[in-house]
């Protein structure tokens, strides 16, 4: 079977593991080209990559007839527009979460998705492709607590002192669009894509009040309630001192499951005169590059073979609508109804 033929566009911080894992452990995919518009970036590319064509500019990549599939690690303001020239150039997508940060922009993904259909796209909600996570959600499907009827599950990032996310914040959407859209999309996938009808938020700057200009906050908090009376709690921070604290709980009517409830890095145990313990995963890729190699793994066959990953668009447009809605809930005080 021919190989897939992937653009990899962004080199930043995530790109550069995408562009490693396709490069080398992905079967099936042969990474042909790369794109940058940083000059730095591209010689990272020139250095560790198999040889990729190299463009400034992503026009130009979409030109390039020997792409089959673009794979697009850019800020996520540029998602939307981005996909949709991918599309309309005849290219299939994957693309980093989240889908946009905007509702009118997740529509014109989807409209240009039904203009050529013959296309795929999937949004990198890595964590479904997390063995654990892949674990606890055939558990629930096959009965293991009942009918599941709440998820409480917490997005915490380890400080970072040097003010990233204070610069990344003007394109990031913020801490609920940003980070809590990964709790979203699992609470959905998990409690069996149940309708959000109303959210909550709240949330505090804890550190880095150079957040306050542009609206967003270090910590913040939300309750989404569903149709059917599902519910999920969620908690996001930036502000960790541990470490990368990624977790999850679901409770159903008979038992209830955790992902992560100890986010540790390895399985060594200390024990010392301060007591018993153990390493953290210092940040989100050490806790999920197994799952990035499986996201890559399982888009690559699905184009390969045709076969669905059963994440779509519409996941990937309410994940965006829900985390809008936490966002007005936090800014204004009062519920969101949806
Ligand atoms: P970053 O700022 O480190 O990298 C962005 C990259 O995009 C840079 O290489 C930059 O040169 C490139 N770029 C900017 N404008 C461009 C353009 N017009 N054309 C082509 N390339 C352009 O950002 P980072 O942290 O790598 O995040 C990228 C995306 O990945 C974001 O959407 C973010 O939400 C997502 N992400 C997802 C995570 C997950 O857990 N799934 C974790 C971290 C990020």
């Amino acid at each position: 079977m021919n190989p897939v033929r992937v653009g990899i566009v962004g080199l930043g911080r995530l790109g550069r593991r995408h562009a490693e894992n396709l490069a080398w452990r992905t079967p099936g995919a042969r990474l042909v080209a790369a794109c940058s518009p940083v000059d730095e970036e591209r010689e990272w590319a020139r250095a560790h990559l198999p040889e990729p064509a190299l463009h400034a500019n992503y026009g130009a990549l979409l030109a390039d007839p020997s792409v089959d599939a673009v794979w697009l690690v850019t800020p996520t303001s540029l998602h939307a527009p981005q996909i949709v020239a991918a599309l309309d150039a005849g290219k299939h997508v994957f693309c980093e979460k989240p889908l946009s940060l905007d509702l009118a922009e997740c529509d014109r993904v989807i409209e240009a998705h039904a203009r050529h259909a013959q296309l795929q796209v999937m949004i990198g909600f890595v964590r479904r492709f997390d063995a654990s996570y892949r674990d606890a959600f055939e558990r629930i499907r096959n009965g293991a607590i009942g009918r599941p009827f709440m998820v409480r599950s917490q997005t915490c990032d380890k400080n970072d002192p040097d003010g990233f996310f204070v610069r990344f914040a003007r394109t990031s959407g913020g801490l609920f669009l940003d980070c809590s859209v990964h709790d979203i999309d699992l609470a959905r996938w998990l409690l069996g894509n149940p309708r959000a009808t109303r959210v909550f938020a709240s949330g505090t700057i804890a550190l880095h009040e150079g957040l306050r200009e542009c609206g967003d906050i270090d910590n913040g908090v939300g309750v989404i309630e569903f149709e059917d009376g599902r519910l999920a709690v969620l908690y996001a921070s930036r502000t960790m001192a541990h470490g990368h604290d990624t977790q999850t709980e679901i409770i159903g009517t008979a038992g209830a499951l955790a992902v992560g409830r100890n986010p540790r890095v390895n399985r060594v145990e200390i024990a010392d005169e301060h007591g018993m313990r153990n390493a953290c995963t210092p940040t989100f890729f050490e806790r999920f590059e197994d799952a990035f190699l499986s996201e890559a793994q399982a888009f690559v066959a699905s184009l390969a073979h045709g076969t669905p990953t059963g994440l779509t668009l519409d996941d990937a447009r309410e994940a965006t609508r829900i985390g809008i809605a936490m966002r007005e809930a936090y800014a204004s005080g009062q519920p969101v109804k949806l």
